[in-house]
């Protein structure tokens, strides 16, 4: 790794394929796609690249400002809860839960689903307590947020005054439209959500910082990470670009045996990110009857449940691993004074146990037929989260584009949309 990136792709459990004249082949052919993607957000005629412009999204006023909410947040809220779907809570999600300290407020999630026992678990977690809320929405048309911001307006206006309420609701959203119209008319704190910014590509946006914020993770080393990696990337080749790579390896193995890619870690602080790239994968390439199926297992835990099929299931998976190599912090395995047959723990830290199972794991599934690929990240911090997240939306949009889909839109889901709507007299 260079010093400033903290992320490698190691495809050493694929060699034969990495290094096959078919693979070179396919990459070459590939260039005419690749090589442009990454100068591409400079002429961004569609609008849907500026989460790449890592020096827009980091705009001095724009982060003093996140960063002054935060810190009122942090003095004054008990729990802070962020309401949004998909893309707009997804990547603050993934952040907070991958570093979260466990410091207050508390972070909470509302209007992500439309579960009343959820609902209802939620407003007993607040009464009583200082909240402040973010409902983050680029389309102030979504079900969800909308309908989570209405109950949440609601309790908000039985414990506090207007003028109390205009400093405790922050709202994310699209300029001259509903919710940034509601926001100016009602004083709520603003914070524009980039046009040229899609959901799902929006955790290093407005979108994904100010709840990162809150949660006390610093978004100057995340940005400066990714900024990092988009350098690294504009000062290298497009073969020697591995978000490329590996977006080329996807394709390329699609084309072939496997439907279904799982994305695999040993990290638990990883569950929310994984789930942020399942949407980012999903909701991209899963069009016009195309893409790789994209699930994630959380390890060790999946490995007693997933780790059957995976092991001896269809033969049509690939594995990507995130391996994280330095842990934050490790734990003696205690002596014991009975006999519980796990003295042969002994000498291992529970950190070195993991990696056992990771490399047993890893070699286990190479036996069964899964192609592996490993995404090796330095350290679990802000600055290389920052890198991973910029890495694997480069990753994805590189790989959307060689499979011939917009990676940037979602029609799919207008679908379902539609017939709920009609049950609800829209
Ligand atoms: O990635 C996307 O664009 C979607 O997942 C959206 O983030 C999601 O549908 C929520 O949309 P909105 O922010 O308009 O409520």
């Amino acid at each position: 790794m260079r010093d400033n990136i903290n992320i490698s792709l190691d495809t050493s459990y694929i060699k034969e394929i990495i290094s096959s004249e078919s693979f070179e082949k396919y990459l070459n052919e590939s260039k005419g796609i690749l090589e442009p993607i990454i100068c591409s957000y400079k002429d961004d005629k569609e609008k849907v690249l500026g989460w790449m412009d890592i020096d827009k999204l980091q705009e001095e006023e724009l982060i003093k400002k996140i960063e002054a909410k935060a810190k009122e947040i942090r003095e004054n809220a008990d729990v802070f809860i962020v309401v949004g779907v998909g893309g707009s809570n997804g990547g603050s999600r993934a952040a907070i839960e991958a570093l979260y300290k466990g410091e207050d407020p508390k972070i909470i999630y509302m209007g992500n689903n439309l579960s009343p026992n959820y609902i209802n678990h939620m407003l007993k977690k607040i009464k009583g307590k200082s909240i402040y809320i973010n409902v983050i929405a680029k389309n102030f048309e979504t079900l969800e947020p909308g309908l989570g911001f209405r109950i949440l307006r609601s309790y908000m206006e039985s414990v506090y005054s207007k003028e109390e309420m205009s400093k405790r609701i922050i709202t994310t959203g699209t300029i001259g439209e509903r919710l940034y119209k509601l926001s100016i008319e009602e004083g709520y704190t603003f914070l524009p959500f980039p046009v040229e910014v899609g959901g799902r590509y929006s955790v290093l946006s407005s979108v994904g910082l100010m709840p990162i914020a809150v949660s006390g993770i610093s978004i100057r080393e995340m940005l400066s990470g990714a900024k990092a990696l988009k350098e690294h990337f504009e000062s290298i080749s497009y073969d020697k670009n591995e978000a490329f790579i590996y977006a080329t390896l996807r394709n390329y193995l699609s084309e072939r045996d496997v439907d279904i890619e799982i994305l695999s870690y040993f990290e638990h602080g990883l569950r929310y990110f994984g789930k942020w790239w399942v949407q980012l994968f999903g909701e991209s390439e899963g069009k016009d009857n195309k893409g790789l199926f994209p699930s994630s297992c959380n390890y060790s835990e999946d490995l007693h449940a997933m780790g059957q099929y995976i092991q001896s299931g269809k033969r049509n998976l690939m594995e990507t691993f995130i391996d994280v190599i330095e842990n934050n912090v490790d734990i003696d395995v205690p002596k014991s004074n009975i006999e519980d047959k796990f003295d042969y723990l002994n000498s291992f830290t529970v950190d070195g146990i993991n990696r056992c199972a990771y490399e047993g794991t890893i070699e286990a599934h190479k036996d069964g037929g899964v192609s592996i690929v490993n995404i090796n990240i330095s350290k679990l911090n802000a600055y290389s989260l920052g890198q991973l997240f910029y890495w694997f939306e480069i990753s994805c949009y590189a790989s959307g584009k060689l499979l011939g889909v917009n990676p940037f839109d979602q029609m799919g889901v207008e679908n379902y949309k539609k017939r709920m709507f009609e049950r609800l007299g829209k």
